[in-house]
């Protein structure tokens, strides 16, 4: 896929979409204009809705009226395109125009086309790996596909390297997609490790990754408790990035879940949904997604990703409710509750971090909560934080991003809820409330009073919100949003 921008339209293209905010009249009678159309009825019948498709056929082109609604966010634009290119995907061939000249050009047009580009490709994204016939290739995933971008403003450098990068952004969404969608069975711990690996070697950052052996070595007991129930060995991974040039660089440490199947253990779960819990290592896959992103975009931060790996399987070797464990931090843990098997191996990356990296900034993701999922649906993370101007910053790269984030409070009047009578902290309250909260501050108790802690449960947002699967598929969540957190530190620097 290639991103062109240009002020010449290119009129052996067929296929041309024009994004329309809102049903802006002076674009629909510009376009009949140039089409040669009756603009009244047009004009009339044109909604302007997002995710709305009016197809008109002239002088042998295709013209795709988009509506992306009324004063659109980046994530409205973004779901239009999507569907655009998901819907269409029978018809639509691998070159498109995207038309933004006829009066049509959004307040921030880089912004905006970032949006599209991204949705162009994430509506081209397909499940079906596993079958033994190969579904056809979207038009926009074969090789030489090209999105011609179409402008008035003279195309500025930095606008075709800004769409450059949004191109890799998106890339490794779908490579993360993939990671996520796969069945369990596909993803072994070291499956993750590999794939950390490869993409390391390829993109030019280091990953470090240890088997059952080193993990027993280093004291990860947390992360061995969870590991217990498993026919296959836990894996831990560290990846670093650093910029090619010497220099003063903030380090963010980010950390994520990485369960690769989460039975809920001898605690086990009810088996109606019990399937789509192969993506309870959504965390892990935005940690790797994100690093794999930062190396390519090659930005200016030393940024460091850790990863404990483990399925949580019903085995006679499980750990079992009423047991008391270890951890890396040596606090012991009573687990009462071996399905809250997220916050235990975090529990031990959490603490790895702290103590060898001295993180400037330390950002966790996990699935880790049906709590988050019922407080906050589909719609947004949960962030816990201690860090007011951390919380802001994320909050408002969610939002300019489409992935949101939402704070909920970690006040010590909910620290109760983890309190054990038989060992230092329980790894859960026993009560059927505030559970992303109590989860969360169960996880402070392993972060050294870190300053600058942020806690993500994405058990809402990691699986779902997708044209594909009857709506239920990984969305990459996590990606976007760090980079372009990671991107306003590099700004304001
Ligand atoms: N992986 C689950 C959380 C989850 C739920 C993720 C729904 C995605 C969608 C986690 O390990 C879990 O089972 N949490 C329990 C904790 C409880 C036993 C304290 C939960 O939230 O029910
Ligand atoms: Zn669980
Ligand atoms: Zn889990």
């Amino acid at each position: 896929m290639k991103v062109i921008t240009t002020a010449q339209d290119p009129q052996s293209v067929n296929t041309v979409i024009i994004p329309i905010q809102g049903a802006d009249k002076a674009v629909i009678g510009q376009l009949a204009h140039k089409i040669l159309l009756e603009a009244e009825r047009f004009q009339q019948d044109f909604m302007g809705e997002a995710g709305e498709i009016m197809p008109l056929y002239a002088g042998g082109r295709r013209y795709l009226l988009l509506g992306v609604g009324e004063k659109p966010t980046f994530a409205d634009i973004l779901r239009s395109f999507r569907q655009l290119a998901y819907k269409w995907s029978k018809q639509l061939s691998a070159q498109v125009v995207v038309d933004w000249t006829l009066g049509n050009a959004p307040a921030d047009l880089q912004s905006a086309a970032d949006a599209a580009i991204n949705g162009l490709v994430l509506g081209a994204y397909q499940l079906g790996k596993f079958k033994s016939e190969t579904p056809e290739q979207h038009p926009f995933a074969q090789e030489g596909a090209e999105i011609y971008l179409l402008t008035t403003l003279a195309p500025t450098q930095e606008l075709s390297l800004a769409l450059q990068q949004s191109l890799v952004i998106a890339q490794t969404q779908c490579r993360i997609m993939d990671l996520v969608n796969a069945p369990s069975n596909y993803k072994l711990p070291s499956d993750l490790a590999s794939w950390a690996s490869q993409s390391g070697k390829e993109h030019g950052y280091r990953v470090e990754t240890w088997g059952q052996e080193k993990i027993k070595a280093a004291g990860l007991h947390a992360l061995l408790a969870v590991n217990q129930g498993s026919a296959h060995p836990a894996a831990f991974v560290i990846s670093e990035y650093k910029p090619a040039q010497e220099g003063q660089y903030p380090t963010i440490v980010l950390v994520g879940k990485g369960v690769t199947f989460d039975t809920g253990g001898v605690s086990i779960k009810p088996s109606a949904n019990m399937h789509l819990m192969k993506s309870d290592m959504g965390g892990a896959a935005a940690v790797f997604g994100t690093l794999e992103a930062a190396a390519r975009l090659q930005l200016q931060v030393h940024l460091v990703g850790i990863v404990p790996s483990t399925e949580n399987c019903v085995d006679g070797n499980s750990t079992k409710p009423s047991e008391v464990i270890g951890s890396y931090a040596g606090k012991t843990i009573e687990v009462i509750d071996t399905d809250a098997e997220g916050r235990l191996i975090l529990a031990d990356a959490l603490s790895y971090a702290v103590k060898h990296f001295q993180p400037d900034v330390l950002i966790d993701l996990a699935t880790l909560t049906g709590s988050a999922v019922r407080t906050l649906g589909y719609v947004a993370a949960a962030m816990f934080t201690h860090n007011d101007e951390l919380a802001d910053k994320l909050y408002r790269a969610g939002w300019d991003c489409g992935e949101r984030v939402w704070r909920l409070p970690l006040w010590d009047l909910y620290k109760d809820d983890i309190k054990s009578d038989v060992a230092d902290l329980r790894n859960f309250s026993g009560k059927p409330t505030a559970g992303a909260i109590s989860a969360a501050k169960f996880l402070e108790a392993f972060i050294e009073n870190h300053p600058a802690w942020v806690h993500l449960d994405i058990a809402g947002v990691a699986f779902t919100d997708s044209e594909v699967n009857g709506g239920k598929a990984a969305s990459a969540y996590g990606i976007r949003l760090l980079i372009t957190y990671l991107q306003s530190l590099t700004k304001s620097n």
